[in-house]
């Protein structure tokens, strides 16, 4: 973000001595993107930031991925991949479960109640949605608190470590987007210098910062805690185009040792219901309903809106063959709920590769005439290389997907949810 912000206790001029009351120096950090050319924050430390006690092997969970081939749409249901136990034994870093991936992005899924071990990922910025419960996160920028609706966006390398709300009933459920880049604002919202322009669907005004005291304040008796971080970085893990693998570094003290900083890099939070739908007459196209982009794909979001109102228009999407992207739309709310079970709902993603036109089932286009407003929710990411199955993307897969928009194999195949995926998805929304 070029939007420049400090916190706690910094020197006036940077590169110079900034003593603490005993005289002893902290020290300074510069952590910047693209080599020094790009957003960069200065931090201050009490502790030197290259101290290591130990390092040793994390093994990250499965990072390994399967080719969709024969080149197949998908319905995956997230939901079904914790549960009640899992969920008490989940965090949300270490126990995040790969849905979908590339080279580019991979797409992680955790619903944790325990709270996750201090965590950096150097592999890419990350974009995490917010799908349901609540939780403070802490970051050596300071914390935040999180909750429904809320994308957000960590820079790559950020210490950081999630603490989930406690609520059985409504555990936190984290729609993890990990780049292999930085993600931003898209570029056309911005000015030449970095504002967000009239046009963009949101301003700063509805970007949240780390705020309050920093925690450095905070932590007393544990400053000298021994503390170990995990680390996902890149090196030559399994699977096709993924990299991942993971380090844990000891360090002799608390990770929250930065006692003030300042500058353009820093993590903060955007919540869907501040997105501001642009409609129109006719359709209007998937780009109006970008967020984020990352280098390889970007992010949209349909949100509740009134929909296109010229005399004849028709308000789902004409059948589209977006031939450079894989289209992968996870149904977070809206009028889903009444097919539960059954085919897509919440928790849904559907994934529509290229090399396949989708669009409404059949039915949805005649059915959608005369609708003035769309209540739904869903989060979309278009990737621009091909995206592979996680291990949890297979055990998500309901099988039945690709037979959605046939009538006559949903009679062959008998069932009431290939019944019942026919009369879903374009009735809402552009998937
Ligand atoms: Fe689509």
């Amino acid at each position: 973000m070029a939007y420049y912000r400090a916190a706690g206790n910094i020197p006036p001029k940077r590169h110079t001595q900034h003593r603490r009351d005993g005289g002893e120096l902290y020290y300074e950090e510069l952590m910047g993107e693209e080599g020094f050319s790009s957003d960069s924050s200065l931090l201050y430390h009490r502790n030197i930031p290259s101290t290591v006690s130990a390092s040793r092997v994390w093994e990250v969970r499965d990072q390994s991925t399967t080719p969709n081939h024969p080149l197949t749409p998908r319905h995956l249901k997230l939901h079904d991949l914790f549960d009640d136990a899992a969920v008490q034994e989940a965090d949300v870093v270490t126990s995040r479960r790969l849905v979908l991936g590339n080279g580019d992005v991979r797409i992680s899924y955790a619903v944790a109640a325990r709270p996750s071990p201090w965590y950096r990922n150097a592999m890419g910025d990350e974009c995490v949605y917010i799908e349901r419960g609540a939780a403070h996160v802490e970051t050596v920028f300071g914390a935040f608190a999180v909750a429904e609706g809320d994308y957000v966006i960590i820079p790559r390398s950020t210490t950081h470590r999630w603490l989930p709300v406690e609520d059985a009933a409504n555990p936190l459920r984290a729609y993890c987007i990990e780049a292999n880049s930085h993600i931003s604002p898209p570029k056309r919202y911005l000015s030449r210098y970095g504002q967000l322009l009239e046009h963009a669907p949101y301003c700063e005004r509805d970007l949240r910062g780390p705020g309050g005291p920093l925690l450095a304040e905070d932590i007393g008796a544990s400053a000298d805690e021994e503390t170990e971080i995990y680390i996902k970085h890149r090196g030559r893990g399994p699977g096709p185009g993924n990299s991942v693998v993971g380090s844990i570094h000891v360090l002799p003290f608390h990770p929250l040792d930065v006692v003030g900083w300042d500058g353009c890099l820093y993590p903060y939070v955007f919540n869907v219901r501040d997105f501001e739908p642009i409609t129109g007459r006719v359709h209007q196209p998937p780009p109006v309903h970008q967020v984020f982009e990352g280098m390889g794909f970007v992010v949209c979001n349909f949100v509740p809106r009134k929909v296109d109102y010229h005399p004849l228009s028709i308000p789902v999407p004409y059948y589209h063959s977006n031939v450079d992207s894989d289209e992968i739309m996870f149904y977070v709310d809206g009028d889903y709920e009444a097919r539960k079970g059954s085919g897509i709902g919440r928790g849904s993603i559907s994934v529509h590769p290229g090399g396949h036109a989708h669009g409404p089932q059949p039915g949805a286009t005649e059915g959608s005439i005369g609708v003035e407003y769309f209540d739904e929710l869903a989060v979309m990411v278009d990737t621009f290389r091909p995206l592979e199955l996680g291990e949890a993307g297979l055990a998500a897969d309901d099988g039945l997907y690709a037979l959605s928009w046939s009538r006559a194999a949903g009679k062959q195949a008998g069932g009431q949810a290939v019944a019942a995926l026919q009369d879903t998805d374009g009735a809402h929304s552009e998937g």
